[in-house]
């Protein structure tokens, strides 16, 4: 079985340091660790990553085509702003789960538009670390179901 890909943006690096009032204690280190544990749990491998570049993301995306089972992606601030990763996650035939740690619809209204939503198959967002662990849950429902077709409700 192919890993599930779990792509994180722009400084995310920083959680743990960064805002904790909103994205808490955790580091992304804590996250990947649980996560890691979780996917073995269930016979699945992760590879997690990081970046500050929009373009090292977009490529890794189109990575996802050929090399992941589904893909967790945190785009962070690139979630608002990036056509460029709409149109890599549109070339995707996979289950993707868009996360992200606050409740983007409480806060700024620039937040409350996602360019990553009308391409993923569904999105968790405000459960801080479990927003990556109910993602990981839902991937783990996905593949393991004999419905491999699955892609969610709404197609
Ligand atoms: C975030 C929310 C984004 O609006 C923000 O730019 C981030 C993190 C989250 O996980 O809550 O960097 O994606």
């Amino acid at each position: 079985m192919k890993p599930v890909f779990i792509l994180n943006g722009p400084n995310l690096n920083l959680i743990g340091q960064r805002e904790p009032e909103i994205y808490g204690r955790q580091t992304l280190a804590d996250i990947e660790q649980g996560l890691r544990q979780q996917a073995l749990a269930a016979g699945l491998e992760i590879d997690f990553r990081q970046t500050n570049h929009e373009g090292e993301l977009t490529g890794w995306i189109q990575e996802a085509r050929d090399a992941a089972c589904a893909l967790i992606l945190n785009a962070a601030a690139y979630t608002h702003t990036s056509i460029a990763i709409l149109d890599a996650l549109r070339a995707l035939s996979l289950p993707v789960v868009e996360v992200h740690l606050s409740n983007i619809f409480k806060r700024e209204e620039f937040r409350h538009r996602s360019f990553v939503s009308p391409a993923a198959t569904g999105l968790i967002c405000g459960f801080g670390p479990q927003s990556y662990q109910l993602a990981l849950a839902a991937i783990i429902a996905m593949v393991q179901s004999s419905d491999s077709s699955n892609r969610g409700i709404h197609g």
